[in-house]
């Protein structure tokens, strides 16, 4: 069954890149010129997906406009031949694809978050893009999930290997091989201690779900008193119950959740980038020469 909806969680409080995202939601920080959360939607578009929901909550206005026409500023920027392109940028986000948004009144956790798109979601398979993972790659990666997704009929996790000390901090996956960069999941730990590290494949924010996951999301947040239901819990039963691939996705992911992520997300796409490629590679070679 073809992938037609994603839902993107955006409603964490980013405690990692405090102060910054106190006031701005860390989804609305910037790669050069545009918020994370637009590569992301963009990335969503991109793989055929146009009914989008995001997930925020309060103090996350921004996103919710970002997304809007903002009329004074396009009536500004009209009729000015000099900011003709800049004008189209602005006009374009608005009309990227049909974006809702949805508040998680409560911060209980990315399964909670996900089981709050339970009705918009209906029956179908979904994508989930993280709203603070942002992705590089000339074939969208939540794209390679969802071809993955309707080979199968399965559910999918994007997943990449990270280094020993990372894994430690994202999760760890049973896997064996199945076809191509396609594997069968058959289980997940979360933040593994050291003796309980399977693998080096880490979920690296992307995943696409069966519309069965939803009672099961329920179940788990029904049995949480307080903190936070990971979304890996349910994602985990999916791989004991043999219903998961792992996908080793083409792409470069930059996590937008921590100070560094952001550092180099900002200078990687900062060298590629049209405008000021060439002079902030100029800039880099003198900063280097002179460390
Ligand atoms: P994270 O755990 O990385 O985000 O969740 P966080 O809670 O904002 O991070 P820190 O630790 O406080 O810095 C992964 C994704 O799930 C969303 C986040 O916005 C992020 O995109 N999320 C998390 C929700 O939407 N709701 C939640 O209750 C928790």
């Amino acid at each position: 069954m073809k992938v037609k909806k994603a839902i993107i969680p955006a409603a964490g409080l980013g405690t990692r890149v405090l102060p910054a995202s106190k006031a701005v939601p860390k989804e609305m920080l910037n790669i050069v010129d545009k918020p994370a959360i637009q590569y992301i939607v963009e990335e969503a578009v991109a793989a055929g997906i146009e009914d989008i929901l995001i997930i925020t909550n309060r103090g996350k206005g921004a996103i919710e406009d970002h997304f809007d026409h903002a009329f004074e500023l396009e009536c500004g920027l009209r009729g000015n031949p000099a900011k003709e392109k800049i004008l189209q940028q602005v006009e374009e986000v608005a009309n990227l694809a049909n974006v809702y948004f949805l508040r998680q009144k409560e911060t209980k956790g990315l399964g909670h978050a996900i089981l709050c798109g339970r009705s918009f979601i209906g029956d179908e398979p979904f994508a989930v893009l993280y709203g603070d993972d942002v992705i590089i790659s000339e074939d969208p990666a939540i794209g390679q999930l969802c071809r993955a997704c309707e080979k199968y009929g399965k559910g999918v996790v994007g997943v990449q290997e990270v280094t020993r000390e990372q894994i430690k901090l994202y999760c760890s996956l049973d896997v064996t091989p199945l076809e191509g960069r396609a594997m069968n999941c058959h289980n997940i730990i979360e933040k593994p201690k050291d003796e309980e590290i399977m693998s080096l494949y880490a979920i690296l924010g992307r995943v696409v779900l069966p519309p069965e996951v939803f009672p099961m999301l329920e179940e788990g947040v029904a049995r949480i008193t307080q903190g936070e239901f990971y979304l890996t819990e349910t994602m985990s039963d999916l791989g004991r119950a043999g219903k998961l691939i792992a996908y080793d996705f083409e792409g470069v992911r930059y996590d937008m959740g921590n100070k560094l992520g952001i550092m180099k997300a900002n200078c990687e796409v900062a060298l590629k980038h049209p405008e000021i490629g060439a002079g902030f590679r100029e800039y880099v070679k003198q900063l280097a020469a002179s460390l």
